[in-house]
């Protein structure tokens, strides 16, 4: 779907597309949390990825189930956004020696993650419910509660202990 070539003529299509990004947006991460498991020193926030990388993969399944239940393919189209912040995030993380150091990086790298993905679910909840769609809403609004629910811990992760020692 080119930006120029005016696929998207409605709110329907915005919002295809837009699953379709975010689609492609969970499959990545759930590429990349294992990394970031093997890269966390401090158990908290080991445990904590792996949570989320099991949350993650249920994400990538509702996305699924809100797909057939809009009668449209479950498939991705790239998304730059969420490229670039992993890499970054890796990029970061491979210029850190010190183990509290690269805890922290890789907090705030998560939480670049965590509120893309919430702009994202935003959009697709309010999209959803205009669009009469409230069985894909209440999908949707599972995965968007679930990403604001690991922004949290992820703050106070970072405003604890992990941050401390690395001071
Ligand atoms: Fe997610
Ligand atoms: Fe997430």
């Amino acid at each position: 779907m080119g930006l120029f070539s005016k696929d998207i003529k409605n709110m329907d299509d915005l919002f295809v597309h837009t699953l379709r990004d975010i689609y492609y947006a969970e499959n990545q991460i759930v590429k990349s949390l294992p990394d970031m498991i093997e890269k966390a020193s401090d158990p908290q926030l080991k445990q904590g990825f792996q949570s989320h990388l099991r949350e993650t993969e249920n994400h990538v399944k509702r996305l699924e189930q809100v797909f057939r239940l809009h009668g449209v393919d479950a498939k991705g189209i790239d998304c730059p956004a969420i490229d670039g912040i992993l890499e970054e995030a890796e990029e970061v993380a491979g210029e850190v020696d010190d183990k509290a150091v690269l805890d922290a990086a890789l907090i705030a790298a998560a939480q670049a993650v965590e509120h893309y993905e919430i702009t994202r679910y935003g959009c697709l909840v309010a999209w959803a419910n205009q669009l009469g769609r409230s069985d894909c809403a209440t999908l949707l609004k599972q995965n968007l509660e679930e990403e604001k629910a690991a922004d949290k811990k992820l703050t106070v992760m970072a405003e604890s202990n992990v941050n401390r020692r690395a001071a």
